[in-house]
């Protein structure tokens, strides 16, 4: 049994280990034996701070490890099921070499186990404190193969050749040349990539002088520091109980005035459009169709208890927002009967209801045209390249070195 494994009479880190597996297996984000198996052997409670509880280690959500200063997260253990996906869409096998972006050990163990002895895995962290304390937690669990190294990732690992895959483990608004310098030319690059306040762990394939997103979910990761900081414009609305974020350099929004238009009335319009909740990705994919826009655009984060009957989104933390410079709308959605629930927008300012019947209108073509899952293409390319015109609705992303394109399918209906 591994160190410090029957912490509760009740359950073991055995036990918990396969709870973990089976749910994953059940909720489809593990499919293959090599992923369950890694579930199965890496004692993921080795890597959790000292002190925390075998349910706690073994939930399927994130763990803390390390704050700021200002009590934010800096280093976590990430959710089981993002780490599944991850090591899955990866399409790690056994002999891969894999370069891990942002350490803590526990998703480098799980590495360790699917690429065998043949493999290699390389974690690069930028914290001292957690390079050290994921090589003790890796020796300790028995993955003294895994070599941690302390550097800023945005130079990914040169030292040691070419990757068969390279995943970041950390929020990234932008791709450092390094990544896809450092990968061979049939490898894959994991990375959560923030799209105008969305973020998305891309599955990124090279073609050519760009890269191809084959998969994407929606997921969150603590923020990138050193060289590749690069955190979205935060305006608070009612102090941190309600910050809009705002992710792009084309959408101004003047704070003053926004803060103002709270403290008039309140438009409300609800859409024909409602949703099954069992229905999978769809919130998803809303959230980027609005995102992408030609229009000025940001993210709302409210603190629900705090703000309830003033500011009541759809999401408590991502919340879609159309903008002008005074004037503000997110989306809402609220129970319409047992299964399903109702769409709509809340509006504030000058121009709240025309933002609110825009928003109205958005819904309601992401509906007929995209809610059976068509996804855009996400593709990424070296900044400054000049894309072919498009017919087809596409938010482009300009950062440092990249220039991101997010393009919407033409549909029939
Ligand atoms: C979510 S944690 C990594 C989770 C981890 N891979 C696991 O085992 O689940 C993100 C880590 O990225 C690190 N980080 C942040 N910026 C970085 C950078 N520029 N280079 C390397 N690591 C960085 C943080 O110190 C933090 O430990």
């Amino acid at each position: 049994m591994a160190p410090g494994s029957r912490t509760s009479e009740t359950l073991t880190a055995e036990d918990a280990r396969r709870q973990l597996v089976e749910q994953l297996r059940s909720q489809g984000w593990i499919t293959r034996p090599e992923v369950a198996a890694a579930f199965t052997a890496v004692p993921r409670h080795l890597f959790a701070p000292a002190g925390t509880s075998i349910e706690t280690a073994y939930a399927n959500d994130v763990v803390v490890t390390r704050r700021g200063a200002d009590g934010k997260a800096t280093s976590s253990i990430s959710a089981p099921w993002l780490q599944a996906y991850m090591v899955e869409t990866a399409g790690l096998r056994p002999g891969a070499r894999v370069l891990e972006i942002g350490s803590g050990g526990c998703n480098a163990a799980l590495i360790a186990e699917v690429v065998g002895p043949a493999g290699a895995v390389v974690s690069v962290d930028i914290d001292v404190q957690v390079v050290t304390h994921a090589q003790r937690a890796l020796a300790r669990a028995g993955y003294p193969q895994v070599k941690v190294v302390h550097a800023d990732g945005v130079h990914g690992h040169p030292a040691d050749g070419l990757w068969d895959a390279v995943l970041v483990t950390v929020e990234a608004s932008d791709l450092p040349p390094a990544w896809t310098d450092q990968l061979s030319p049939a490898g894959r690059l994991v990375a959560p990539l923030r799209m105008r306040g969305n973020t998305r762990c891309l599955t990124l394939q090279p073609a050519g002088d760009h890269l191809v997103a084959t998969a994407s979910v929606q997921c969150g990761f603590v923020a990138m520091q050193g060289h590749g900081r690069n955190p979205a414009r935060q305006v608070p609305l009612r102090g941190d109980d309600a910050v809009l974020t705002l992710d792009d350099d084309t959408t101004t929004a003047n704070a003053e005035a926004l803060r103002a238009a709270l403290d008039g009335p309140r438009v409300e319009v609800p859409s024909p459009v409602t949703l099954d909740m069992s229905m999978g990705t769809y919130l998803e994919s809303l959230h980027l169709w609005l995102a992408s826009q030609p229009r000025p655009y940001g993210v709302l984060r409210v603190d629900r208890d705090r703000t309830a009957g003033l500011l009541d989104p759809q999401d408590r933390f991502f919340c879609p927002t159309l903008l002008t410079n005074d004037s503000l709308a997110y989306l809402t959605m609220r129970r319409h009967d047992t299964t399903t629930w109702q769409f709509g927008g809340h509006g504030f300012g000058p121009q709240a209801t025309r933002l609110t019947s825009d928003l109205m209108e958005l819904i309601a073509a992401w509906d007929q045209q995209y809610r059976a899952g068509a996804g855009p293409d996400i593709t990424v390319h070296p900044a400054g390249t000049r894309l072919p015109d498009t017919e087809r609705l596409r938010l482009l992303v300009p950062r440092r070195h990249t220039l991101t394109a997010i393009t919407w399918p033409e549909t029939n209906r």
